[in-house]
């Protein structure tokens, strides 16, 4: 049954079924006073700024616009993988600005600064005249694990990254730990929050930004670094993230339009998962467990999701047109792998209406049938949360057909 008549103005038409909620779901192409988005104008100049604008103010928090002072350290660049590779690791480093002429020096000691460590791997190609389009993922563990792997097991588990099948396919890939941005507690006395408070705040208001929106800052801090870099091809760097990192991703591919493509693998709750569906990790879940990633007002939604101004599938329409791609695995309930592929489904009609191919499914395709043809891409496969090797490898095909093959070796 689909609940069609009787639904509020603006409200989308969905099977009963895919929800848990009444009142359908926000539809992306209707204005918040009623008015259709009937052109891509109307989606530039009113419809999007209105659905960041809402993101903001209910979900992920506001992310300050004031410039910090960025310093750039090489740490170490060497050949890697036989030769068909450069390694580089960079300490960035992020500091309040210095008070004007007549200000006071910085208050907040050694809390005015916050360092991450980026580690590139590019491949040889890169140096020698061929910019490279890069992967950019933050991770769990640290820049080691994603090399090395790590005989450690505690939860979040994160294996190795494929950087040699990357490599070889054309691609860089740029990470570091999320943690150096926003140390993932409850607490907003370290990371990057800090820089930016006013005199006397010490933790973000009900509207400011939380630990997602902190590691979505950190990606495009990455990235301006990266645009830095000649090796880099800067119109081609794709955003992508594992489950809470899938969300940053999606967020910062959302703020960012310099992010040529956004992949979410498993991002779940507040990721691609539509919140009215409940199902797997709910609101009420995520804001009692994790209430600093998000802004302290999505609390309110907790067992009110019908009220949310926003679901998730618009996080997906934020990016578009570029390319986003969507993936799931089949264990991984918590996540809500239906809910993620109707994120991607439902966020379709933007891609329509600025000229690109929404995705291609309307059902969930069956585990290992990747839709990459079209602009909005998703996969479910079997097993459990995590970001595997296959994974990457459909990444990477999807980046092939939408931002243009690269030639590997
Ligand atoms: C928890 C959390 C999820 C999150 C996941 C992860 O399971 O509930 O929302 O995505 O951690 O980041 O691995």
């Amino acid at each position: 049954a689909e609940l069609g008549a009787g639904l509020p103005a603006g409200r989308l038409a969905v099977p009963e079924a895919e929800l848990s909620v009444p009142g359908g779901l926000p539809d992306p192409l209707v204005c918040a006073d009623g008015a259709p988005v009937l052109t891509p104008a109307d989606w530039w100049e009113r419809r999007r700024p209105e659905l960041l604008a809402a993101f903001e103010r209910h979900v992920y928090g506001r992310t300050p616009e004031g410039a910090v002072e960025v310093g750039a350290q090489v740490l170490a660049e060497d050949a890697a993988l036989d030769g068909r590779a450069t390694r580089v690791e960079t300490r960035l480093t992020f500091r309040r600005p210095a008070v004007g002429a007549a200000g006071a020096p910085d208050s907040q000691g050694s809390q005015g600064s916050v360092a991450a460590t980026v580690l590139t791997y590019l491949p040889a190609s890169a140096s020698t005249g061929s910019p490279a389009p890069v992967f950019l993922a933050l991770n769990f563990r640290g820049n080691d694990v994603v090399e090395n792997g790590s005989a450690d097991h505690t939860e979040p588990v994160q294996p190795p990254w494929p950087l040699a099948e990357l490599v070889d396919r054309g691609y860089g890939v740029a990470t570091a730990c999320y943690q150096d941005f926003d140390p993932d507690v409850d607490d907003f006395g370290n990371g990057v929050h800090p820089l930016f408070y006013a005199p006397g705040q010490n933790r973000p208001g009900e509207h400011e930004w939380g630990a997602l929106g902190a590691w979505a800052w950190g990606l495009s801090r990455i990235l301006d670094h990266l645009r830095e870099d000649r090796r880099v091809d800067a119109a081609r760097v794709i955003v992508a993230g594992h489950s809470r990192l899938g969300k940053a991703a999606m967020w910062a591919a959302a703020l960012d339009e310099r992010f040529a493509m956004a992949v979410s693998n498993n991002s779940g709750c507040g990721g691609v998962a539509l919140s009215r569906r409940r199902v797997g990790e709910t609101v009420e879940a995520i804001t009692s467990r994790f209430p600093h990633w998000f802004c302290p007002a999505f609390a309110a939604y907790a067992g009110r999701e019908e009220t949310l101004p926003v679901d998730q599938h618009e996080l997906v329409a934020l990016v578009a047109p570029r390319p986003a791609y969507v993936a799931s695995a089949e264990e991984d309930t918590w996540a809500d792998p239906y809910g993620e592929f109707l994120g991607a489904k439902y966020a379709s009609p933007v891609y329509e209406l600025l000229g690109a191919e929404g995705l291609a499914a309307t059902e969930q395709p069956s585990v290992d049938r990747p839709v990459v043809p079209s602009r909005v891409g998703y996969h479910i496969r079997p097993g459990g949360h995590a970001m595997t090797d296959g994974d990457w490898a459909r990444f990477a095909d999807a980046a092939d057909r939408h931002l243009g093959k690269v030639s590997g070796r």
